[in-house]
């Protein structure tokens, strides 16, 4: 299958012109599946619970219907992430396909400002499939819980797709590693640019990447452009777990030998 990172460049507020853009990159070029990058739609640098609300959507909001008729026209999956407007405001990212919404997933570990304006996910991490593998979803700081792509991969998925808006410059690099002690691919979409919100002031690093079950970056986006790439990746090969004779990584764990 045809995996595309989609590296873009959101104006805080402008809902519209930033769904625009993304879909202008992915018109680009071809895909079975895009990763679009944490609050794509939005922006992320919210200074008052109002701005959220201002720009949250339901599921099946205008940024899902715009999406849809991509994922129609092309016969094509996407994943991205968007303020939701449930119960509560979450900081989720949707899976949709040509029959419309696939799952949905809630950021579990909200990072830093984030625990102002939204709950933490309450539907743990799920993976969904696809007819050409099994997916799971996690958003940006998940990346530093082992544990979530570890129970991303415990629950069968054989690739991770990780909307992202990074500031701190660990996770490309750490990405590599969860992708080995996994055996699993990651897709980790990011965002450029800088939103500057008086006394908040922040830099997004890019760097979106997709990396193999060995830990090799099969692409990586550079800091501050805007972009897409695409690889052809075999999600079958995150199905062998198993490094030497005596070594699967998944089956020889040791959850007695573990604390909670
Ligand atoms: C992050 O979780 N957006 C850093």
């Amino acid at each position: 299958m045809q995996l595309a990172i989609v590296q873009t460049s959101p104006v805080f507020g402008k809902v519209q012109e930033n769904v625009q853009a993304a879909l202008e990159l992915m018109e680009s070029m071809p895909a079975d599946l895009y990763v679009l990058p944490e609050l794509f739609n939005a922006g992320y640098n919210f200074i008052e619970i109002l701005e959220v609300e201002r720009v949250a959507e339901q599921a099946d909001g205008l940024t899902f219907q715009a999406l849809l008729a991509f994922a129609q026209k092309r016969i094509c999956y996407i994943a991205y992430g968007f303020a939701e407007k449930a119960d509560h405001l979450y900081n989720s990212a949707a899976l949709i396909g040509p029959s419309g919404l696939v799952g949905l997933y809630r950021k579990v570990h909200l990072f830093d400002r984030e625990n102002l304006f939204f709950q933490p996910g309450n539907h743990g991490f799920p993976v969904f499939n696809l007819p050409f593998g099994r997916i799971g979803m996690m958003i940006c700081f998940d990346w530093i819980y082992p544990e979530a792509a570890r129970t991303l991969a415990i629950k069968g998925a054989q690739l991770i797709v990780h909307p992202s808006n990074l500031v701190l410059p660990y996770c490309p690099d750490a990405m590599v590693t969860r992708c080995l002690e996994n055996r699993i691919f990651a897709a980790t979409a990011d965002r450029v640019g800088r939103e500057n919100r008086g006394s908040f002031d922040l830099q997004f690093i890019g760097t979106s990447e997709i990396v193999s079950p060995s830990g090799e970056i099969l692409a990586r986006l550079d800091k501050d452009t805007p972009g897409i790439v695409a690889v052809n990746v075999d999600l079958q090969q995150a199905d062998k777990k198993r490094i030497n004779h005596y070594n699967d990584l998944i089956i020889d764990r040791k959850p007695d030998q573990y604390s909670r």
